[in-house]
């Protein structure tokens, strides 16, 4: 027995080197919430720099840009995971208005949707990756909008991003003067045109923005992003065609906010609602108007989840009280509306929705 001893141990240590090595990585790992792919951001990066390319006008050189051929239009680009239900309204919100606008949709590869066979939808589809919350890939998705919305039409002055669950409470001519007769923001020195603002809920005074500010590490944002300029906002936004280019061509904070959330700040982790607001407010914060277009209810929210209406909390009175706001505009969409809704809406819509 006193024998063997030492070479049972000796022979335990040989036996548990492997062991070491398979558990080593297990525990030592750093704690993060996935990364984006590599190749899915090399495909971003070549996108975002033709998108900018091709908005610097080929004979203007100094930056003067040729006027676009055809009326602005609006730019409805639709982020979903699962279906788009709701595009027999959206179809009756568009009917009539073909000149003035254009639909993208960036659908996760994974919920491998089906085309809605309308008008509006048929065929524009852009090339997607997978997205998740908690995770960058959400802000990659709203950027591969937008750099595909620049590319297509020279006409796109303003890109709303709406989601699946978004639904119009006004008829299209209400949100295309609202948007375009907006005054703007002032003309930039040397210049006598005043410029579209973007309609971007931008906030500094959350009382969980710290939290959301260290869910990738501690002092990880610095110096692009100190916490002083750190903000929040609603992910769904309406930005002017200037701000649309910014975001596309933006390496120096997205740099930051594409590094993975600790995974035991998953709760705090919502990138997509502090990129936009936070690269707008630190590079055109006048130009801004600081508040969002798309009502949501965040009253009894569930797990980051806003309140979802249902059929039966379907009404004319709703929507009415949906669109009052204490912005210069009422709410133009909202959300978050159950799939079953579609059929309660479209009773209303000529009568209340698009009656204005
Ligand atoms: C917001 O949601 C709550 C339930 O979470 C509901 O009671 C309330 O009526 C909703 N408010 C509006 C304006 O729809
Ligand atoms: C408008 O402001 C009041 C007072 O701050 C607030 O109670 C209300 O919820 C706001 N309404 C909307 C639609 O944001």
């Amino acid at each position: 027995m006193y024998t063997s001893s030492p070479f049972v141990i000796s022979a335990l240590l040989v036996f548990s080197l492997p062991l070491i090595y398979v558990l080593a990585p297990r525990i030592l790992q750093p704690r993060t919430l996935p990364t984006i792919p590599e190749p899915d951001e090399a495909d971003d990066l070549a996108l975002f720099r033709r998108a900018t390319l091709a908005s610097v006008d080929p004979a203007g050189g100094a930056g003067l840009r040729r006027r676009p051929p055809s009326p602005p239009k609006i730019a409805f680009m639709f982020l979903t995971n699962s279906d788009i239900s709701f595009a027999p309204i959206w179809e009756k919100f568009f009917r009539g208005h073909e000149q003035l606008f254009n639909v993208y949709v960036h659908a996760d590869p994974a919920a491998e949707l089906v085309l809605p066979p309308t008008r509006s939808f048929k065929g524009r589809f852009i090339p997607s990756k997978a997205t998740q919350r908690a995770s960058p890939t959400l802000i990659s998705a709203a950027r591969r909008l937008l750099a595909a919305a620049l590319l297509d039409d020279p006409s796109n002055a303003f890109f709303a991003l709406v989601s699946q669950h978004c639904v119009p409470i006004h008829s299209f001519r209400f949100v295309y003067d609202a948007l375009l007769a907006d005054p703007g923001a002032p003309a930039p020195a040397g210049s006598l045109h005043r410029r579209h603002r973007s309609f971007i809920e931008i906030v500094s005074d959350d009382p969980g923005l710290y939290t959301r500010y260290i869910a990738r590490g501690d002092n990880v944002m610095v110096p692009e992003v100190p916490f002083e300029r750190f903000r929040v906002g609603s992910q769904f936004f309406i930005l002017a065609r200037r701000h649309a280019l910014l975001v596309v061509r933006d390496r120096r904070l997205w740099k930051k906010f594409r590094m993975p959330c600790l995974k035991k700040m998953e709760d705090s982790c919502y990138p997509e609602e502090h990129y936009f607001p936070t690269l707008l407010d630190m590079q055109d914060p006048n130009g801004c108007t600081r508040y969002t277009l798309t009502r949501v209810n965040w009253t009894e929210s569930i797990g980051g989840h806003p309140h979802t209406y249902t059929p039966a909390e379907i009404s004319g009175d709703l929507i009415v009280e949906l669109r009052r706001s204490n912005s210069t505009y009422s709410y133009l969409f909202a959300r978050k509306f159950s799939p079953d809704c579609l059929d309660p809406l479209l009773e209303i819509a000529d009568t209340v929705i698009f009656r204005d």
